[in-house]
C-alpha cells in the first residue's frame, strides 16, 4: 500500500526528509515559505504557519495523509503532533508533553535528574533575575547561561567563552527572562546523536557535529547551525572507543523515562575529559544535521516512519558507509542583521555530485528570494571526510555572491583541530 506522508516545515532539514520520503510515498508538505526544493518533490505543497494546528490538521485531512513528520520545534511546541494524533494522521514527532524536553530546559534537567539520565551538568533554575545574578557572583567557576523557553538556538551565553560575568548579568538584566536554568561550563568538543524513537524502542545514526558560530574558525554569534560533518562510521575522528556507547546509554536513559516519546531524540553533547556530557536534547531531527543523515540513510526512511506507527519493531538502520560535510549559506549580516528579502540565484546544474537543499528561502514569481535565516545547503559525500569536502565545495560554485559561507568546515585543518583540543583536554 502506498502511503500519504505529510512534512510539515519549510527548511533544508524538512527538503532532506522530503527527498528521503519521495521515492516511496505519496507525499505532501507544507510550511510558511515557498520551498522549491521541496515543492519539487511533492504532490502537494500548500502554505500553511507551522505553528498552526487547525490548518496544519486541515491539509493533512484534505490530502487524506497517514502520516505526518514534524520538522520544527515551534510546531511540536504549539501541539501540532497531539492535534495530527487526534486527528487520526499519525505524527512522528513528540506531543507537547514530551516535546518539553526540548522546549523547557528546566523541566529537561529536572527530568534528567528524576529519571537518572547520566550526563547532566550541574545546574540550578531561578525565577528571579537577581536571585540568578547573586548565583553568578558566588559561583566558583563558569557558568553556561540558558533561557528556559526556546530561543531558535541563540539565547545562550556561555560565561567564560562568549562572555564575561558581568555581561552575563548585564544581558539577563536586560532581557528579564521568566526562568533561567545556570548550569557548569562543559568543556570539549560537541557532537550530536539522532535517535529514532517509537514503542519505548530507538535506533541510533551517525554522530555529527555542528559548526555553531557564524564565522570561520569558530568566530562570532552563534547561529541555528553553519555547517556539519559525519565520518564514515558512526564516530567522529575526536571520539575515543567507548565514547559514542557512552551517549547512547544517555539516549536509552530518556527513552526509558518517557515511554511514550514518539519522532527524533537528538542528542547534543560536549565531549569532556570525562567522557560525553548532555548540552541538551531536541525533540526533532537537527537543521543542518539532517542533511547529514538522511542521505546515508539506506533503510527506507518510510519503514521507520510505518514500524512507529504501526507499533511494530524499528528496522535496524543501515548507512551507505560515506562521510558527508554540509555547508549552509545564509544571508550577508546573518544571524544578527540578515540581509533579507534579497534575489539570489542557485544554479542547480553546477552542484554536481553534491547534493543541494533549500532552506529558508521563499519563491516567488519572479524568482527566489532570502528570508532572514539560512537560504541552502549544499552536501557533499565521499569515502573519507577531506572527499566529501571536496565535493561540497564545487557543488558551492552553485551559491552566487550575495550569500556567506563557512568554508573552513569538514576541512582537514579544523577536524585536525578537533582531534587536537580532545588529545589536549585528555592529557594526550
Ligand atoms: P543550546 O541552546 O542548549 O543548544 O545551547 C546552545 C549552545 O550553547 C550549545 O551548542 C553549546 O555550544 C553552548 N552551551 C550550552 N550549554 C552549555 C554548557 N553547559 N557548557 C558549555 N556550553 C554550553
Ligand atoms: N543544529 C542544531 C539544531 O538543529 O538545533
Amino acid at each position: 500500500m502506498t502511503e500519504t506522508v505529510l512534512v510539515v516545515g519549510g527548511g533544508g532539514r524538512e527538503h532532506a526528509i522530503a527527498r528521503s520520503l519521495a521515492d516511496d510515498c505519496t507525499l505532501y508538505a507544507c510550511a510558511s515559505n515557498r520551498n522549491p526544493g521541496i515543492r519539487a518533490l511533492a504532490d502537494g505543497f500548500a502554505v500553511v504557519e507551522e505553528t498552526d494546528a487547525e490548518e496544519v490538521v486541515a491539509y493533512a485531512t484534505d490530502v487524506d495523509a497517514d502520516l505526518a513528520v514534524i520538522g520544527p520545534e515551534s510546531a511540536l511546541a504549539a501541539g501540532v503532533a497531539d492535534a495530527l494524533d487526534d486527528a487520526g494522521v499519525y505524527a512522528f514527532g513528540p506531543r507537547e508533553a514530551e516535546a518539553r524536553l526540548e522546549t523547557d530546559k528546566a523541566y529537561q534537567r529536572r527530568f534528567m535528574e528524576e529519571a537518572n539520565v547520566p550526563g547532566c551538568p550541574d545546574f540550578a533554575v531561578f525565577e528571579d533575575t537577581e536571585e540568578a545574578c547573586a548565583y553568578i557572583d558566588a559561583y566558583d567557576g563558569d557558568l553556561a547561561v540558558k533561557p528556559a523557553g526556546l530561543t531558535g538556538g541563540k539565547g545562550v551565553k556561555v560565561i567564560g567563552d562568549q562572555v564575561t560575568p558581568e555581561e552575563a548579568k548585564a544581558y539577563l538584566r536586560e532581557e528579564g527572562y521568566d526562568r533561567v536554568v545556570l548550569e557548569e561550563r562543559l568543556v570539549g568538543e560537541e557532537f550530536t546523536i539522532q535517535a529514532f524513537v517509537a514503542n519505548g524502542e530507538f535506533r541510533t545514526t551517525p554522530a555529527v557535529q555542528d559548526h555553531k558560530r557564524a564565522y570561520e574558525g569558530d568566530e562570532g554569534p552563534n547561529t541555528g547551525g553553519m555547517g556539519s560533518y559525519t565520518d564514515t562510521g558512526l564516530s567522529l575522528p575526536f571520539m575515543d572507543d567507548g565514547d559514542y556507547e557512552a551517549a547512547v546509554d544517555v539516549l536509552d536513559a530518556v527513552v526509558e523515562g518517557l515511554p511514550e516519546y514518539k519522532g527524533v531524540l537528538y542528542g547534543q553533547f560536549m565531549l569532556t575529559d570525562e567522557g560525553p556530557k548532555v548540552v541538551e536534547f531536541n525533540a526533532r531531527f537537527g537543521d543542518p544535521e539532517a542533511m547529514n543523515t538522511l542521505p546515508v540513510l539506506e533503510t527506507p526512511f518510510i519503514d521507520v516512519l510505518t514500524a512507529a506507527r504501526d507499533a511494530e519493531p524499528l528496522p535496524e538502520l543501515s548507512f551507505s558507509g560515506d562521510a558527508t560535510v554540509c555547508k549552509y549559506a545564509v544571508p550577508e549580516g546573518y544571524p544578527v542583521d540578515p540581509d533579507s528579502g534579497a534575489r539570489i540565484a542557485v544554479d542547480e546544474e553546477s552542484v554536481g555530485d553534491a547534493l543541494l537543499f533549500y532552506a529558508s528561502v521563499d519563491e516567488r514569481d519572479d524568482g527566489l528570494y532570502t528570508t532572514t535565516s539560512r537560504a541552502f545547503a549544499v552536501v557533499g559525500r565521499g569515502s573519507s571526510i577531506p572527499a566529501a569536502e571536496e565535493q561540497a565545495e564545487a557543488g558551492l560554485a552553485a551559491a552566487g555572491d550575495r550569500v556567506r559561507i563557512r568554508h573552513d568546515i569538514g576541512k582537514p585543518s579544523l577536524v585536525q583541530r578537533r582531534i587536537a583540543h580532545m588529545n589536549e583536554l585528555r592529557g594526550e
